[in-house]
């Protein structure tokens, strides 16, 4: 069983590998609240808070916080969480993965019913998936709802036949790894074109005059792509010590 070399060596991390791992749970952590604090400030101070059908427009606003919500901030807390968690037995982990996942479900259909009314009621209606962000959008989607139920059934599921199980698990392991990373990928890129086509439509020519809600909007779009930066290397780095020859995506 390839995770007990990594149990064995588990204590030995020296002083760098330690201050290394630290700086990434610190760092992503700061990125993946920040990004969800930035948004809901952008949204409540400068786009009116929030509404839901009686008034369209203000309820698009929910559309950018539950999306950066659940995708960004819960996604990004369940991968780090399954990759860098040490203290916790295998499958308590693999549970909390879950549920950070199961929580961005509603975010992200409630994110979709406000955005897709907010076009719908609009008056006069505004054409739906159109743009690119729309599309990348919905492949974003599509992946997630695919690598959730695969995940949950492979994962979850089959662990009731253990031994019968293994190989096909193991199998799918680095598999189920990088459409997850492809995932969130497509989730930061997808907000970084929602921010900048907002930002575009709503301020026009004053996005060029370096006004604060152009500033707060890029904030939030470089915030993004800093966690894409951090949780892709905190994903590919080794979670065990050098001596140990696995890598923690390879665990069942
Ligand atoms: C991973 C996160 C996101 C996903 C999956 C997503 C998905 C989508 C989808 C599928 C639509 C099309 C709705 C329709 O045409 O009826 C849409 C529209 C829109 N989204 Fe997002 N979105 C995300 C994040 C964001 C963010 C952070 C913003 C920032 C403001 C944003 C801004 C917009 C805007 C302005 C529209 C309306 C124009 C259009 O259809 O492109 N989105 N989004």
């Amino acid at each position: 069983m390839p995770w007990r070399y990594e149990e064995e060596g588990d204590n030995s991390w020296g002083c760098a590998s330690w201050f290394e791992y630290l700086v990434v749970v610190v760092l992503s952590t700061i990125l993946l609240v920040g990004a969800l604090v930035l948004t809901l400030f952008w949204v409540i101070y400068y786009r009116g808070g929030f509404a839901w059908s009686e008034n369209p427009e203000i309820q698009f606003n929910l559309h950018p916080v539950l999306m950066v919500g659940g995708f960004i901030t819960l996604s990004g807390f369940s991968i780090l969480f399954y990759r860098l968690c040490r203290c916790l037995k295998h499958i308590y982990v693999k549970l909390a993965h879950t549920f950070f996942h199961a929580c961005t479900i509603p975010c992200v259909v409630i994110g979709f019913l406000a955005v897709f009314d907010s076009h719908n009621l609009a008056n006069p209606p505004i054409p739906n998936f159109y743009t690119l962000h729309s599309w990348i959008g919905l492949v974003t989607m599509g992946l997630f709802v695919l690598q959730f139920v695969f995940g949950f059934f492979t994962f979850l599921v089959c662990l009731c036949c253990e031994n019968g199980t293994y190989s096909c698990r193991a199998a799918m392991v680095p598999i189920h790894a990088s459409f997850g990373l492809v995932t969130f990928m497509l989730a930061c890129a997808t907000c970084v074109t929602g921010l900048t086509q907002k930002a575009i439509w709503k301020l026009g020519s004053a996005y060029s005059q370096w006004t604060e809600e152009g500033i707060i909007i890029n904030a939030i779009g470089a915030t993004i792509i800093a966690l894409g930066v951090v949780i892709s290397f905190a994903v590919r780095r080794s979670n065990a010590p050098a001596t140990a020859k696995v890598y923690v995506t390879e665990r069942l």
